[in-house]
């Protein structure tokens, strides 16, 4: 692994790695406080970030390395300064790059030009440190569970679409249902059904929600208008009414399922406080594993491993 920019990159040996190395760092904390010292990371952020932006911080501090936060208004990519300069650059001062943005392809190219590892902190299409972080985290709660089914319920955006890829090489069974129209990227949903087959897994997707949460371990939802498609928020409202993750929908699923998101939250709309809150709800666990995964993710790109 150079870089982390799509889970289908990754073999289901590099998921074992990554999810085996999270557990220990877990574990043992106070054990890997210097594997990272003298290392520092770029955090470059085009949109907003609460846990992706926290937990790579707090994660380089704890395991004794720095980063550096460039806000939009630092480096306002494109515009003051090309990618390209931008990625050799920061390679020159720091040991990786995340780079948080809106069109996929600037992950690509900033990538291309980092003489250092770039990490894809969230696209407009993939946000593969969330979706890794999903299934660790589903692994981590349903333990060996033979077989488990994930339902997503919404919008088939860049959160749906790493779910895909990283359902799919984990043999996790994902049902999806979304508005018409709104269905996961043709291609990533393409790829993740030729390989299902071949690691356990299926990708099934449901015209109705109630029938994509039936039997469910997971229920899991996302905002109706990512970052970026603010001006699209009334009316998806409108659209997506139906495929709102409350207590009915969850009451279909199995008694016991997990509801994830990957927040932040629009409580009211894709997912009631009722089941936010509820004893089914396993998002804060969710949103602390990011730090945990990511401070794998970190070590691995960095230093080969532990
Ligand atoms: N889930 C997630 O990536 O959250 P942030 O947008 O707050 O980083
Ligand atoms: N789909 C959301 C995820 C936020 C973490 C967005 O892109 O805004």
């Amino acid at each position: 692994m150079k870089d982390l920019i799509t889970i289908n990159d990754l073999s289901t040996q590099d998921l074992n790695s990554i999810f085996e190395l999270t557990k220990e760092l877990k574990k043992e904390k106070a054990k890997y406080h210097d594997v990272l010292k003298g290392k520092t990371i770029s955090l470059v952020f085009q949109k907003p970030s609460n846990r992706t932006l926290v937990s790579f911080q707090v994660g380089m501090y704890q395991l004794g390395g720095n980063s550096v936060y460039l806000s939009p208004n630092e480096i306002n990519l494109g515009i003051r300064e090309s990618i390209k300069d931008v990625a050799k650059t920061l390679s020159r001062y720091t040991d990786a790059i995340v780079l948080r943005t809106f069109e996929h392809k600037n992950v690509l190219e900033m990538a291309k030009e980092a003489g250092v590892p770039l990490i894809n902190g969230l696209s407009d299409l993939l946000h593969p440190c969330q979706a890794l972080t999903d299934v660790y985290t589903v692994k981590e709660k349903l333990g060996e569970r033979e077989k488990i089914i994930l339902a997503y319920i919404g919008d088939g955006n860049n959160v749906c679409n790493s779910l895909l890829y990283a359902c799919v090489k984990y043999g996790i069974q994902i049902n999806i249902s979304t508005p018409k129209g709104y269905l996961p990227n043709s291609k990533v949903l393409k790829e993740s059904q030729a390989t299902a087959h071949a690691n356990n897994s299926a990708v099934n997707i449901f015209e109705q929600p109630e029938s994509a949460v039936q039997g469910a371990d997971v229920v899991y939802t996302d905002v109706w208008a990512s970052m970026g498609k603010e001006d699209e928020a009334a009316q998806r409202r409108k659209l997506f009414k139906a495929f709102q993750v409350n207590k009915r929908l969850v009451s279909l699923a199995k008694r016991d399922c997990l509801v994830m998101h990957c927040l932040p939250a629009h409580r009211g709309e894709e997912i009631t406080d009722e089941v936010l809150d509820s004893k089914n709800s396993v998002v804060f666990d969710q949103a602390e594993n990011r730090l945990h995964v990511q401070k794998a993710i970190l070590t691995i790109l960095l230093k080969g491993n532990l």
